[in-house]
């Protein structure tokens, strides 16, 4: 029988994931503005950088001006990316609260994405994950590609239990089993969670779905059946990944949102404030939300 959450913790990715790969520049000051709403509207969780190379990631090159800049609401937390040392350098200038490592269950994937071998990715990561607990820092660990690799086609599951378990032991408090390119359908994704569920408590499992494929809310309900509660979502349905072609943007907040109310299960978000973010940011990129939700609901609002 299937037994859902009482709760959920969305941690909005908007601001990192999708803006990392927006072809219309947004300026620092827009940027800020979109983290102040989303706190506003009582998100606790909200990615708000990536300190990594601006050679790779040019959009996230203001990171640390943005951290600067944000107002920090008390008991919300302000996740950063960090590949490397000079990445985790810049969160520990940043004050940053938490930083966020990125593996993959690819090969291919983790070569494009960060230059490097997947071994040599966490290997990296173990120092890194050390140094952010001694500074007081919490590390979530990403696995890219759990459901499908856009260089490698199927990934093996038993791939992702390796490195979840790898990540875990190094010490990151929560494990997001990420579907990059959107591929992955309910049954798979609940398949998947399955496989780590005796190795990684439920409480540890984050779900992280790019919305390619339009499966991403169905994949987030089959994981929520087996006990996930910590949900990544994005803005407007903003996103993509530099390095997966054709990768669109994850799981709409406002879309996740008005499941979750719908259903009864508490997020502490309200959908009021989260689609003044959405008409925000969307009116930054001169374009309507991606979400179905979103765009419903703003549509509503206009009369
Ligand atoms: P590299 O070129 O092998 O590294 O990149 P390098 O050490 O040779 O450095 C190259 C240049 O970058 C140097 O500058 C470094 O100083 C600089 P130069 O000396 O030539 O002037 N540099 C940095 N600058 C600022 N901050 C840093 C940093 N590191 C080096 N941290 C590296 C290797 C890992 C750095 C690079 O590949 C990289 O930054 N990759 C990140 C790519 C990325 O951000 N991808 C998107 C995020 S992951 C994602 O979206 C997936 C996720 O959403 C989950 C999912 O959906 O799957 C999380
Ligand atoms: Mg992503």
């Amino acid at each position: 029988m299937s037994c859902l959450p009482k709760s959920v913790r969305i941690v909005e990715v908007g601001p990192r994931d999708g803006l990392q790969n927006e072809p219309v520049h947004v300026s620092t000051k827009d940027k800020v503005e979109l983290v102040s709403l989303l706190g506003k509207a009582g998100l606790k969780n909200i990615e708000a950088a990536a300190f990594v190379s601006p050679k790779w990631v040019p959009k996230m090159a203001d990171s640390a001006e943005v951290m600067a800049q944000i107002e920090r609401l008390p008991g919300v937390i302000y996740p950063v990316l960090t590949p490397n040392k000079k990445g985790l350098d810049g969160a520990i200038a940043a004050q940053a609260q938490e930083i966020a490592v990125f593996g993959a269950a690819s090969e291919a994937f983790s070569k494009a994405n960060t230059n490097s071998t997947l071994d040599e990715v966490l290997n990296r990561a173990i120092p890194l994950v050390e140094q952010a607990r001694a500074h007081g820092m919490k590390a979530r660990g990403y696995i890219s590609c759990c459901l499908g690799c856009p260089y490698e086609g199927a990934t093996d599951p038993a791939k992702v239990l390796d490195v979840a378990i790898q990540l875990r032991e190094m010490g990151c408090f929560e494990i997001v089993v990420s579907d990059t390119i959107g591929t992955g359908t309910p049954r798979q994704s609940a398949a998947l969670i399955e496989l780590l569920l005796p190795h990684i408590p439920v409480d540890e499992i984050a779900v992280h779905f790019h919305d390619t494929y339009g499966q991403a809310l169905a994949n987030v309900y089959a994981c929520m059946e087996l006990g996930v509660s910590v949900v990544d979502s994005s803005i407007a349905g903003l996103g993509g990944c530099p390095y997966a072609k054709g990768a669109s943007g994850n799981l709409a907040t406002e879309d996740l949102l008005y499941m979750l109310d719908g259903l009864g299960i508490e997020s502490g978000v309200s959908m009021d404030r989260i689609l003044d973010a959405s008409a925000f940011i969307s009116g930054v990129l001169g374009r309507p939300p991606a979400s179905k939700a979103g765009q419903a609901l703003l549509a509503k609002r206009k009369g």
